[in-house]
């Protein structure tokens, strides 16, 4: 074993070192001077604020218990939560904020590794970045899908079916009354969304990197499962800082490759695509958002799992999660890669094999080429995402005339207008919520179907916008445009009635307005006036990235090993 980083601050008889050893103590550790023992950090993003996180309060007891037991030492420390559905604009904004945190905690205390505990969308992202970027030793322990609702006796999916239900809630289909009890019967228990949302879908691409143990991403929260293989990554975090296991050493090509199929087979978030750009961005690893489409290709979408499908993911983990879903589709994934348990893909998968109907057989999938769909055109020369999984085939080879709102506010005062100029084949365009936008680019990306419309039976309408949207939503919805219009990106310069094409099979998204006019539109065109002038928002819309790149801080991004290089504090003395 290397010595330990740790040891800096402890060992020794100087005054410093004993300074160092009598703050511990003062807490209970009475540490031995001449036994070095691994610290390991407890990354706690628990909070009331936010419940899809609140099981992580009980498993951070039983991840140290697996420390002590490998014979490390438990550190807990608590790190900011973002909770997706209470933190406005979005929790999207803080995630960067997250990474900054947990980096300079990492980078600050006596830690030799750090076990994340996070679950809601943002928070596993943010911190595998923050971890990424100090690359110590790092495991991610997820709390799990929360219980599943019942309405009428039909199972609920989070999201998914609350979206579906406010549609028909708008056109009439729902009465008041069963609006409100489909309310009361929502709120079931704590955990992630049970939907292939964006917290489920970045556990899975979590495991598949080699950040979390192999089977530990869809155990439900209230599984005791969960707890067992919260203690195996407090013991195997020991074992890793033994060996020097760093996100450096695991994090290559390879690990992101497996993810982006991953991502793709389980018609994961169109989030979690930002998130890996951006993780990727903190690495050497060569992801791009062009690779993200051309991975896609000939990989079937074999999770049954809403928002594409038909189950939830507690039925995902009765199939065998991760490593059944790897087994499945092996010719596909770079079975030699490392998992977070020292083993390969190719040994962990070996008998795991799909057991339940959540994971279907790769002859018989959802979709036959991927989930995702990326575009470029003249709308969007930075590109744009479709998740082509949930969204409507006729639809992919469309050219509408163009209905803008330029703010989200705008969209929810006229959408529900009977006068608004609509048919079917109008593309609706949501500009204005990109990332420097608002900022934090929220997941507004499914523009309600007109009230008019969804009472005539439209279900679907080709959507385009600089927003993202919820990994439990669904439809014919653009996202990620870049560059976004805040900036001056062409959304900036759409009109009413500015026709649209969009096709998916050529990857092209256009916008066909002759060039003069457009140059007469973008001379006029003024930048939007930021209210933000101060604080962490007016440092994000100074340095955030655009979509194309995750929406990472650019200062936070480093692609050679001298950017990425982490510059360790001066040990003495306060
Ligand atoms: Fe937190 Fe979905 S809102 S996981």
């Amino acid at each position: 074993m290397s010595p330990l980083r740790s040891s800096e601050w402890f060992q020794g008889d100087d005054e410093v070192a004993v300074l160092h050893r009598v703050a511990v103590r003062a807490a209970g550790l009475v540490l031995d001077p001449s036994e070095a023992r691994p610290v390991i950090g407890i990354a706690n993003s628990a909070s009331d604020l936010n419940p899809c996180n609140l099981p992580l309060t009980a498993l951070a007891s039983v991840v140290a218990d697996g420390v002590r037991a490998a014979g490390g030492i438990p550190m807990v420390f608590g790190v900011m939560s973002l909770g997706e559905d209470l933190m406005k604009p979005s929790a999207m904004l803080y995630r960067n904020l997250l990474s900054i945190e947990v980096e300079e905690y990492l980078r600050s205390y006596p830690l030799d590794g750090v076990v994340l505990l996070a679950n809601c969308d943002k928070s596993v992202p943010g911190a595998i970045m923050g971890a990424v970027s100090a690359d110590l030793p790092t495991l991610v322990v997820t709390a799990g899908a929360r219980p599943v609702a019942e309405f009428k006796g039909r199972r609920v999916g989070t999201g998914t079916d609350l979206w579906r239900a406010w549609d028909d809630h708008r056109s009439g289909v729902i009465s008041d009354e069963e609006w409100n009890a489909f309310e009361a019967c929502l709120a079931c228990g704590v955990g992630s969304c049970n939907t292939m949302g964006t917290a489920s879908s970045m556990a899975i691409v979590t495991e598949l990197l080699g950040l979390a143990l192999p089977g530990s991403a869809t155990i439900p929260a209230d599984d005791p499962a969960r707890a067992a293989s919260a203690r195996a990554a407090g013991e195997r975090i020991v074992a890793m800082v033994s060996d020097d296991v760093r996100p450096s050493a695991i994090l290559d090509d390879r690990a992101f490759r497996n993810a982006v199929v991953g991502l793709h087979a389980v018609g994961g978030s169109t989030n979690v695509v930002l998130h890996l750009l951006a993780i990727a961005g903190r690495t050497g690893a060569s992801l791009t958002l062009d690779d993200v489409g051309r991975l896609g290709r000939g990989v079937p979408v074999v999770a049954d799992v809403e928002p594409s499908g038909t189950y939830l993911i507690q039925e995902f983990d009765e199939a065998g999660g991760v490593p059944a879903l790897v087994r499945e589709l092996a010719a596909c994934f770079e079975l030699d890669a490392p998992t977070a348990s020292g083993r390969t893909w190719q040994e962990e998968s070996a008998d795991a094999w799909s057991t339940g109907p959540a994971i279907l057989g790769r002859a018989v999938p959802l979709a036959s080429d991927g989930a995702f769909a990326v575009l470029r055109g003249s709308l969007a020369p930075g590109g744009a995402l479709l998740k082509t999984s949930a969204a409507s085939g006729e639809l992919f080879s469309h050219r509408g005339p163009a209905l803008v709102f330029r703010s989200y506010a705008e969209m929810r005062e006229r959408i529900d207008d009977p006068a608004l100029p609509v048919t079917a084949d109008t593309v609706l365009v949501l500009s204005g919520a990109g990332p420097v936008a608002v900022p934090g680019m929220p997941e507004w990306g499914q523009i309600p179907i007109p009230t008019r419309l969804a009472a005539e039976g439209v279900r679907d309408m080709v959507r385009i916008t600089d927003a993202r949207m919820s990994g439990t939503s669904y439809g014919t919805c653009v996202l990620h445009v870049a560059p976004e219009a805040g900036v001056g990106g062409p959304l900036a310069l759409v009109e009413d009635g500015d026709p649209i094409v969009l096709d998916v099979a050529a990857g092209t998204l256009d916008l066909d307005v002759a060039d003069a006019e457009l140059a007469r539109r973008r001379a006029a065109w003024t930048p939007p006036v930021s209210p933000h002038l101060r604080g962490w928002p007016a440092l994000y819309q100074k340095h955030v990235t655009q979509a194309d790149l995750g929406c990472d801080l650019d200062f936070l991004r480093g692609t050679t090993a001298q950017e990425r290089r982490f510059v360790p504090p001066v040990i003495g003395r306060s």
